[in-house]
């Protein structure tokens, strides 16, 4: 066998047995009600260059996952693009985009896209696999974190996280009226695997889902359970709910019905 093969062989069979001892790792020690329940927030750092799970997104690790993703995730990438409708008029931001599989794959028609990630390996793998976008000036990959999302009110009409945390507030803020938002979670909370924890993070099920987003103001949620785990689709509202819209004007408080005239 010739040597560039060999140490090729070598590095894909390390990397392979790094990730699985790590994927074992996360999958079960992080797992469970005996450990103290991590921080709402720690997701956002946990992934993150640096962070407890940086693992997954640098080094060796990161860059066989970077390779792998797309094609693992083509089943789940069908599934978002489904739930978001994707339009030639929409702008789109994929929070969380990694090597930019969703918006290469699923979203070639869309006029504009905003891939944002918290890891330089990522957005390199994306740049390469949306390179003619960028150059025709309609992709754009930012350095940042879905914590605080470096981007106006109102930007984009649709936006996805997929397989990466997201913050409801956030995502409505920089949502425009009538905005549709996705979020992929590949290890929900169930009734029947109610573990409250694992990969260093808090579990959510489709009750946390539905108050998370209802709190931000979302409306239109709809809830799909399946092969490849939760996945959540909502609406930012085009006009405010007549129920809860308080008119300083009118000195009056929401009547809890609409009244039509
Ligand atoms: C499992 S990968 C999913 C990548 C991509 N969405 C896909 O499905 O192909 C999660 C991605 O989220 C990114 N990420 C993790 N925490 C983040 C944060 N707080 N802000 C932005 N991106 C983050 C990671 O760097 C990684 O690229």
């Amino acid at each position: 066998m010739r040597r560039r093969t060999k140490v090729a062989l070598i590095a894909v069979g390390t990397s392979a047995v790094v990730a699985g001892a790590a994927f074992v790792r996360g999958r079960f020690e992080g797992r469970g009600t005996e450990k103290a329940l991590p921080d709402e927030d720690a997701v956002f750092t946990a992934f993150a260059p640096g962070g407890p799970q940086a693992l997954w997104s640098t080094g060796p690790v990161g860059w066989l996952t970077s390779r792998i993703m797309p094609i693992a995730e083509a089943g789940v990438y069908r599934t978002v693009a489904d739930m978001l409708d994707l339009r030639p008029d929409d702008t789109l931001l994929d929070i969380g985009c990694g090597p930019g599989g969703f918006a290469a794959a699923k979203a070639q028609h869309v006029g504009r896209v905003v891939g944002l990630d918290t890891s330089p390996l990522m957005l390199r793998a994306a740049e390469r696999r949306l390179a003619d976008r960028i150059a025709a000036g309609t992709a754009e990959l930012v350095l940042g974190n879905a914590a605080e999302l470096p981007f106006g009110d109102s930007t984009f009409s649709a936006a996805t996280a997929i397989y990466a945390p997201a913050s409801a507030a956030e995502v409505f803020r920089v949502l425009r009226p009538g905005g549709r938002f996705v979020a992929a979670d590949p290890d929900p909370r169930t009734p029947k695997d109610n573990a409250p924890s694992s990969y260093g993070r808090r579990r959510w099920g489709e009750a946390d889902y539905r108050s998370m987003f209802e709190d931000a103001g979302f409306s239109d949620l709809m809830i799909r359970l399946g092969r490849g785990g939760l996945f959540a689709r909502c609406r930012k509202p085009t006009a405010p709910n007549p129920s809860t819209a308080f008119d300083p004007d009118s000195q009056q408080e929401p009547s809890g019905s609409a009244e039509i005239v």
